[in-house]
């Protein structure tokens, strides 16, 4: 019995010594002094079944293996531990190392050309707001001077939206432009005032390399005694000078808004070609030299604008002929894929990292 003891002893700390971290350390303990098969924890419960005078001598040889064991044990578990803090502590950290880079993200082209939109034309007095996505009927077109059945209504292939809301006045649906801010603001408000709405908005139409279901629009608006064609011109210029940082040259063209009267529609001249991709002499149906990003005509279409409608001002509830305003809508996606020349406007909601980690 003593020499089984003996041996166990000398197994145990030979298995201690050699351990290599604390989990075999925690097998060892458990081999030998675990409370229910532990090697020497048996020997000592069998111990009452022993002649008296073996009892004793047996007994006291088991209770200082045990006593040694433990102790071994806690050492070697203190040795484990500071060999573990010392090499995280300095081994394996290397100071002269180049360390590994973390990669910064940054803000999308689109997020960018928001703030700088936004910067621009705070600085010139205009607060900036933002709007619903999800549109009534009324906001989108009626107020806007286009009823329904209103051929206009064409313009803007619209996404209507199925509403569970009982008795809902006006359909719902994505606005196809920031415009219906126009009579939001000017419903709660009195004169003057000079809004920028930035905002998305929905087409229901194919895409392809000028056009997306889901585009940024820039609404801005002016409205006080007085307004004039001459101030729309002038802020216009003045924002896409500040944009594109250049002497940028503009054109106005008749158009036809339902909630604009005159409407115009706003070019300003190609700064890939400098506006002269088209000479001078050309006869129409006859191609310029050539320049793909204004088609060869040498300016680009980048807005729709006018004079506030008389009638959305009735919607707004104000007055008859009291006040002026002008208004522009800028498709913002346009404005980004001219100034960094992308060749392709679903870019910009690709959501593809090797065209986001360019800007
Ligand atoms: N909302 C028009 C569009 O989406 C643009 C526009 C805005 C025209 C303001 C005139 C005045 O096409």
């Amino acid at each position: 019995m003593l020499s089984q003891i003996e041996q166990l002893r000398i197994d145990a700390l030979k298995n201690i010594k050699e351990a290599r971290d604390i989990s075999s350390l925690d097998l060892i303990w458990r081999q030998y002094l675990g409370r229910q098969n532990g090697e020497l924890t048996k020997v000592l419960r069998g111990l009452k079944d022993l002649p008296a005078n073996e009892k004793s001598k047996v007994g006291s040889l088991a209770n200082r293996t045990k006593i040694e064991i433990e102790e071994k044990i806690k050492q070697k578990r203190q040795q484990l531990k500071s060999i573990i803090n010392h090499e995280s502590s300095s081994i394996n950290l290397d100071l002269t190392l180049p360390g590994k880079k973390t990669e910064l993200g940054h803000l999308h082209p689109l997020t960018q050309g928001k703030q700088m939109v936004a910067d621009i034309f705070s600085s010139m007095g205009f607060e900036i707001l933002e709007g619903p996505e999800l549109e009534t009927d009324y906001y989108n077109f009626e107020a806007l001077n286009i009823p329904e059945g209103h051929p206009a209504r064409d313009m803007w292939d619209t996404f209507f939206v199925k509403s569970k809301i009982k008795n809902q006045k006006s359909k719902l649906l994505l606005r196809t432009h920031t415009s219906p801010m126009q009579v939001r603001v000017m419903e709660k408000r009195k004169p003057p005032l000079r809004v920028c709405v930035i905002g998305k908005c929905f087409r229901h139409e194919a895409t392809d390399a000028s056009h997306e279901h889901t585009l940024y629009q820039v609404e801005g608006f002016a409205v006080d005694k007085e307004i004039s064609v001459a101030n729309l011109i002038y802020t216009l210029k003045t924002f896409l000078n500040a944009l594109f940082k250049t002497n940028v040259k503009i054109r106005l063209r008749p158009s036809y808004f339902p909630f604009t009267e005159p409407s115009f529609e706003v070019d300003f001249a190609c700064l890939n070609c400098g506006g002269k991709a088209r000479p001078p002499g050309l006869r129409p149906g006859e191609v310029g030299r050539g320049c793909p990003v204004c088609s060869q005509t040498g300016w680009v279409e980048i807005l729709g604008s006018g004079m506030i409608h008389p009638e959305v001002f009735k919607h707004a509830g104000y007055a008859k002929g009291k006040y002026t305003g002008f208004a522009f809508g800028i498709g913002l996606d346009r404005l980004i894929i001219m100034k960094h020349k992308i060749d392709d406007i679903r870019w910009l909601h690709s959501g593809d990292l090797r065209f986001i980690r360019q800007f």
